[in-house]
């Protein structure tokens, strides 16, 4: 399969274009604003991986719907009207996304969502990531979809709070705390924590490169060739769902 790269120049790009040979692709097409790289795709793109800025989004749907060709998004961070331009382009042409592409943490939000249902709202849901220091957007992709699986799993409605400062008050039952880290060069730390008032529960994944990442993009992708238009997520191409 002939693929284009979005954001080649980047810690994922670059993992992605090593990877790629070894799952039977082939790149002919780096893209990236940094000079040396590609501005735009050959003809003969059979499918493109964005891990780039969520201000790119729009530009690479509409050069994937153009081409009729499966697309698969790491790019986090999406403001609403990039998210809707993703929907969108989903009805043309099919689409995975996700904020994590690993086996471990996609595993790991079939258990957060187990563990919600399971303990209830009488576990106060604490769910703490840390990432390296040039990381653009907080909270992660990750940290948010732990969050909606332990929403899915209590059956409510996908509200939550990011951090605290302040007179806050006690903390009311039920609700679900997001809070980010930064600093170094950590890859991806996730905890989701499950606080009771006689025992605690952790659930944990640690990061320790970016090639799960990136082998699961590329499997993404490999997927998603001749699936119909739609927007598919890593538990569809993990068949947990
Ligand atoms: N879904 C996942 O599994 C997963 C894993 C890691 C990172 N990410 C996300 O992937 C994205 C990239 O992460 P990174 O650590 O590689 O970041 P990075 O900053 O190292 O790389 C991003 C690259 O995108 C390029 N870029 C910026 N704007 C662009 C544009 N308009 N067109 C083309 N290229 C552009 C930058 O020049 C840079 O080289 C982030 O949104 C991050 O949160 C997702």
């Amino acid at each position: 399969m002939k693929i284009a790269i979005n954001g080649a120049a980047g810690r994922m790009g670059k993992m992605l274009v090593s990877l790629a040979e070894g799952a039977g692709m082939e790149v002919i097409a780096k893209v990236d604003v940094l000079d040396g790289y590609d501005k735009s795709w050959p003809e003969g793109v059979e499918g493109v991986i964005d891990f780039s800025h969520h201000s790119a989004i729009k530009a690479t749907m509409a050069e994937a719907v153009k081409r009729n060709i499966p697309c698969v998004i790491g790019t986090t961070g999406l403001t609403a009207d990039e998210q809707s331009c993703v929907d969108e382009a989903a009805k043309v042409i099919p689409i995975v996304q996700s904020g994590n592409y690993s086996l471990g943490v996609n595993l790991l939000l079939e258990m957060a969502k187990k563990a919600a249902a399971v303990l209830g709202p009488e576990y106060d849901v604490e769910i703490v990531e840390m990432h390296h220091k040039h990381k653009k957007d907080a909270p992660s992709g990750t940290a948010l979809m732990l969050a909606k699986s332990v929403a899915e799993g209590r059956n409510v409605a996908p509200d939550f709070i990011y951090g605290r400062s302040g007179e806050t008050g006690e903390r009311p039952q039920g609700e679900i705390a997001v809070h980010a880290l930064r600093g170094g060069s950590v890859i991806g730390d996730h905890t989701v924590m499950f606080a009771g008032d006689v025992e605690r529960v952790e659930l944990v994944h640690k990061a320790q490169g970016r090639e799960a990442f990136a082998a699961g993009a590329l499997k993404a992708l490999e997927w998603a060739k001749g699936k119909k238009a739609g927007i598919y997520t890593m538990r569809d191409v993990l068949g947990f769902v």
